[in-house]
């Protein structure tokens, strides 16, 4: 067993664990995915809703996830399989491998402009915006170009690749501890300024004050998807992290952190977008596009804005980094765990086979036309990857997994993994409950009506 355990690495500590989840959570997720899939669903009522899956669905299957993870010590594939060896659940654990090889290919391609619009802030490119459409304009030929996008993809799979290399603990820990909070001061900063620009009070209410009779089940079934996708669930990641927290570690508590952490952070995404936006007049449907129109305008009208924007930018690519390994990480665990590849093996062809399957993705927003308008106009390949793995792969996942931990595994095995004590005796049954009924309820309905109405977009 300790054989074991040196061989796959380990957190150093709790903290560094805690830190380690809250990095993969915390990504493009929460500052590029939410605040324009909320501004497409109506705002506040997406936001509302949001809010109530990340506490009756994201927590507890986080909780599931781990609980997996550690009393297995395998990644997905393999943890279902010693689990329950002949069974079909395995199939599960390999939607996940795929989901993350899908995610990763897109992901990498907002990150890559990320880090882009880092070089440009610095170069001075983004200096004299004065209009949102100018700001959008630079936006669109930037993404427009093939080799940029394709290239700075490649730059951040290619970054990916190198520090999953370095295996567990070393890599992703110590990037995470350091940058993470100073991510959170700058964007209190931004927000501030946000909501202090002359009409931002339009946006606070467009982002804060529901109107309920905009929902729609679209509403909800998006923002299921956000949820899944922003706490890194529904794929096996938290399985293949809780495979290295060591058993003293709270699982409750540490699931609980990661979830507030992670929606503070998109609350606050949220408050820096969305006045800005209605100060500029611009439309809350930007699509993938909004926050590299809206951030850049934001500065413009800051002092010292470049210094700021630099920096949103680097910790944006960061922050984004810290997710792309644990996405990559679920792969190469699997193939290091399941078919003995050496760690190197595994990192390099899954690099390199995620980035092709990513070009379509790199060529979508505006090189080419095809991939461009793949689905529909302003609905390009990036977009269906996105609805295809960031909601749909993401929200069957998380359904088994609640029906397996729920039901198959059972409530008790979870309980004795857990070992919340104590005051958390409640939540225990409280976490039975909300498993075994509301998670796979709600997402089946959701999941129903989809395939029902064929509203896959
Ligand atoms: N949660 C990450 C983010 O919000 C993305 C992610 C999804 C990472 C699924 C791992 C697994 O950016």
């Amino acid at each position: 067993m300790s054989n074991l355990d040196s061989s796959r690495g380990n957190w150093n500590s709790k903290i560094g664990f805690i830190v380690a989840a809250a990095g993969s959570a915390i990504g493009l997720g929460n500052i590029w995915r939410f605040p324009y899939v909320a501004g497409e669903n109506g705002g506040a009522a997406f936001v509302f809703i949001y809010i109530i899956f990340v506490i009756l669905i994201g927590l507890p299957v986080m909780i599931a996830e781990l609980s997996i993870g550690r009393n297995t010590e395998k990644n997905p594939v393999g943890a279902f399989k010693k689990l329950f060896p002949r069974s079909l659940w395995k199939i599960i654990g390999g939607l996940g491998v795929f989901t993350g090889i899908g995610i990763l290919s897109f992901y990498a391609v907002i990150a890559g402009y990320m880090v882009g619009y880092f070089v440009k802030i610095i170069l001075g490119d983004l200096n004299n915006i004065t209009s949102f459409e100018q700001a959008d304009q630079i936006f669109k030929s930037f993404s427009a170009n093939p080799y940029i996008s394709i290239g700075l993809f490649f730059l951040f799979i290619f970054l990916t690749v190198i520090v999953v290399m370095g295996g567990v603990s070393t890599g992703i820990e110590r990037w995470s501890k350091i940058l993470m909070p100073i991510l959170f001061f700058l964007l209190i900063a931004l927000a501030i300024r946000s909501v202090t620009l002359k009409g931002a009070m339009e946006g606070l209410v467009f982002y804060l004050q529901p109107d309920f009779s905009k929902i729609t089940l679209t509403t909800f079934a998006r923002a299921l998807g956000q949820a899944l996708f922003s706490l890194s669930l529904g794929m096996g990641t938290m399985i293949t992290y809780g495979s290295y927290i060591s058993k003293k570690d709270n699982i409750v508590t540490s699931a609980s952190s990661v979830c507030l952490f992670d929606t503070l952070i998109a609350i606050l995404a949220g408050l820096v977008i969305f006045p800005a936006l209605f100060a500029m007049g611009m439309d809350p449907a930007g699509g993938p596009g909004l926050v590299f129109v809206v951030l850049p305008s934001i500065f413009a009208k800051m002092s010292g804005g470049i210094i700021f924007g630099a920096g949103i930018f680097l910790l944006l690519s960061v922050a984004a980094l810290t997710s792309t390994i644990s996405l990559l990480e679920v792969p190469v665990a699997y193939f290091v765990d399941e078919h003995g590849w050496s760690r190197k093996k595994a990192v390099t062809l899954m690099g390199i086979i995620t980035f092709f399957i990513g070009i379509p993705s790199a060529l979508a927003l505006g090189s080419n036309y095809f991939f461009t308008t793949f689905i529909k106009e302003n609905f390009g390949f990036l977009d269906f990857m996105n609805a295809l793995f960031g909601n749909y792969s993401l929200s069957i996942g998380a359904f088994f997994i609640a029906v397996f931990a729920g039901y198959k595994w059972g409530t008790h095995a979870v309980s004795k993994e857990v070992q919340a004590e104590g005051s958390l005796f409640y939540y225990r049954r409280m976490w039975a409950f909300l498993i075994r009924l509301i998670c796979p309820i709600a997402i089946f309905i959701i999941l129903a009506y989809i395939a029902w109405t064929g509203n896959y977009f």
